[in-house]
């Protein structure tokens, strides 16, 4: 690495907690040709976020999550979201607009370390490209023509907006739910444990967390439970226990914040499960969580042409083709997993939840395969060909299909 972008690669990670090389090779360079010459403690810190801050995002997005959501927190009175790293703010309206359909009284943070993007979010004004195609009737709390579209005046009345760098801390109010997907996968592995104990620290007891749908990254926090419903995964945040029943005196005491309890022993970020195809693979997945996660797939199929026997681009190429509801292109890939490493349990899951939810019964049989290949192996350590997913996180995920109706 040259002392320069040594230096930028440095100060992303400090600053917004961002590694440079999951930036993908393009934005990368882009970045450190563009912070040349500029000292970083002036005003770098604009021109990295403009640079460094992938914005990409849309209304609706990871719809199931947003239902989820709304079941969640459906009898909870004057309930309160954050939606933490909002980008331009499709999310954060999304969320408020989905509560808007079973809620009376609720209010709605988002949240965004680039200030270009707050103001944008706050003025609610959305092209086209915002909606991906989506049918008005999915959204009628936005009013406009398909062109040009605008949040309407009840919404506005329950969001707010505000710039915040998620490496700062905890947000000062306690929240029934967080939103905090499709950013993490950019962060180092140090930053992002930092942020998660950000997040808990802002949620109530009972509260729900929820990451994006490409967010494999491990989360294993003392005051989460993991639960995996279909292909959601979510995490709900348990009470703390307390060490000691408080005394006379100290009950007497208000108490601002209860403190978490230590986050050691360290959690230590589980190393990539295939090294050999991870380099391009990494800026690959980085591609496809964006806009352009067609060309991403372009790109996987061209790799897979030069190397058929790449299980983790097989795997990969299925996960963004199912993610983007493109069944046969996921089963395909999620087949020819499968068929190079029979015995691994996650490509047996994956091609099995495929099949599940194109009405297929041979799914199950897939789905018992990976439960069966799971079984001796360490919960605690990322499985092969699987992104980053440890084996406990699967077995979750394998409850959740294969529990008795
Ligand atoms: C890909 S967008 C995700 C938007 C939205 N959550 C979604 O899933 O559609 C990632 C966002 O994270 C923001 N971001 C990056 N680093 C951040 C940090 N340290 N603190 C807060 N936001 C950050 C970027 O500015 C960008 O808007």
């Amino acid at each position: 690495m040259s002392d320069h972008r040594d230096e930028v690669h440095q100060w992303l990670s400090t600053h917004l907690g961002i590694e440079l090389a999951s930036l993908g090779g393009h934005r990368s360079a882009r970045l450190v040709e563009s912070l040349a010459g500029v000292s970083l403690d002036a005003d770098a810190e604009s021109l990295a976020r403009d640079h460094a801050c992938v914005g990409e995002t849309h209304f609706m997005r990871h719809p199931d999550q947003l239902g989820l959501l709304a079941r969640h927190l459906r009898r909870v009175n004057g309930a309160s979201v954050w939606s933490a790293a909002c980008a331009t703010g499709e999310e954060a309206w999304s969320v408020a607009g989905v509560l808007s359909r079973h809620l009376s009284d609720f209010r709605v943070l988002g949240t965004d370390i680039n200030p270009d993007f707050v103001a944008k979010a706050r003025r609610g004004r959305y092209a086209s490209w915002s909606l991906r195609g989506l049918d008005p009737e999915d959204v009628p709390w936005l009013r406009g023509t398909p062109k040009a579209v605008e949040v309407s005046d009840e919404l506005r009345a329950r969001v707010d907006f505000d710039v915040w760098n998620l490496l700062t801390g905890p947000r000062t109010s306690r929240f029934d739910a967080v939103l905090c997907r499709n950013v993490l996968l950019y962060f180092t592995p140090a930053s992002r444990l930092q942020v998660i104990d950000h997040l808990v620290a802002s949620l109530r007891d009972g509260g729900l967390l929820l990451f994006g749908g490409l967010d494999m990254f491990d989360v294993d926090h003392p005051l989460l439970d993991e639960h995996v419903e279909g292909r959601i995964r979510y995490y709900v945040r348990r009470s703390e226990v307390r060490p000691e029943a408080p005394t006379r005196s100290s009950s007497a005491a208000p108490i601002e914040r209860r403190p978490l309890p230590p986050s050691k022993p360290p959690r230590v970020e589980p190393p990539p499960p295939s090294p050999r195809a991870s380099a391009p693979l990494a800026s690959i997945r980085v591609l496809a969580e964006g806009p352009e996660w067609a060309t991403a797939l372009e790109q996987l199929e061209a790799h897979i042409v030069q190397e058929p026997l790449d299980v983790d681009a097989h795997i990969l190429a299925a996960m963004v083709a199912d993610e983007h509801d493109l069944r046969d292109d996921a089963a395909a890939h999620a087949r020819a997993a499968c068929f190079l490493a029979p015995e691994e349990p996650w490509p047996q899951f994956l091609f099995g939840q495929v099949l599940v939810r194109r009405g297929s019964r041979r799914g199950l049989e897939h789905i018992r395969r990976a439960a069966t290949a799971l079984q001796g192996r360490d919960p605690s350590q990322p499985l092969p060909h699987a992104l980053g997913l440890t084996g406990r996180h699967l077995q979750r995920m394998l409850d959740g299909f294969l529990e008795p109706a």
